[in-house]
């Protein structure tokens, strides 16, 4: 598969349609440079739930920067507040103190549709189940971030179709989600969150759902996208093996993020 994958063209900034904020250009250098702002940042985060009265603290106190074009995982065990990290960071559910940085700003001092936007324009989802709409094709799918920001159809559904190639399913274009396998839906589901070019992809779980061979393919493939694009990727996940793909791997306990082991 990796000799077939071609880059897509820069071609959306053709269209004049401002997929990128305007003066933060997309990180080209080295893809991971430790000298470069975080593009997605937290600190002092908490947030719990309530059981009645009981209050059940989920994350307490979490600080993380992620670097342009770095990948990084964090393991923790069922229940251990993954998922909640990850919809706090990615600007879905709100912490009750602490702070996080999209691009530098502060997306939950900010207005609810400035933090739409800027989720649109920076962030990116991969989720454990797919979530492809299921009356649409492969194609139709992966252009949908684009034909909502009003992209043009031909432009939407040509970009899909490079990152649909990118993940190997150049072959599977105009197949509905009920004609694909799990490993392709998930590649579907990848490319999705690619076609806008996000700074940052978060993932939780993203080969949770798969059987050992396809999730071992999948995470081949997010390691090459990774190094072929100047995208971060923050992968929640159980799976070692997965999280061993990264190059920073952290650990969720008792509400903190902790250093699992270097690199
Ligand atoms: N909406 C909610 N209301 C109450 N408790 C919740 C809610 N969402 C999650 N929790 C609890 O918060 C803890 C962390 O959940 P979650 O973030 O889903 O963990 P993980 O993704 O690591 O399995 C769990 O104990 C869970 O039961
Ligand atoms: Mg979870």
């Amino acid at each position: 598969m990796s000799e077939t994958m071609q880059p897509p063209e820069p071609s959306l900034r053709a269209e004049g349609e401002a997929i990128l904020p305007s003066g933060s250009p997309r990180p080209s250098g080295p893809r991971e440079d430790k000298a470069a702002a975080p593009v997605l940042a937290c600190s002092g985060l908490r947030k719990s739930y309530w059981q009645g009265r009981v209050e059940v603290p989920v994350l307490d106190g979490v600080e993380l920067a992620i670097r342009p074009g770095e990948r990084v995982a964090v393991m923790g065990a069922s229940g251990s507040g993954k998922s909640t990290l990850l919809h706090v960071l990615g600007g879905l559910d709100r912490p009750d103190a602490g702070q996080v940085r999209v691009q530098g700003e502060d997306i939950w001092a900010m207005s609810e549709v400035a933090r739409g936007n800027l989720r649109n324009r920076a962030l990116g989802f991969v989720y454990q189940f797919h979530h492809l709409l299921p009356e649409f094709t492969a194609l139709e799918n992966a252009a949908m971030p684009l034909i909502i920001r009003r992209l043009e159809k031909e432009a939407a559904f040509a970009e899909a179709e490079r990152w649909l190639e990118e993940v190997g399913l150049a072959h599977r274009l105009t197949h509905r989600p009920g004609e694909l396998s799990g490993g392709e839906r998930q590649r579907a589901a990848i490319a999705r969150a690619l076609v806008t070019r996000p700074a940052c992809v978060l993932m939780d779980e993203p080969t949770g759902n798969l059987d050992r061979h396809t999730a071992e393919h999948i995470q081949a493939m997010l390691a090459e996208l990774n190094a072929r694009h100047a995208v971060s990727f923050l992968v929640v996940t159980h799976d070692p093996e997965l999280a061993g793909r990264m190059q920073r791997v952290l650990h969720l306990s008792d509400g903190k993020l902790e250093s699992a082991q270097a690199g």
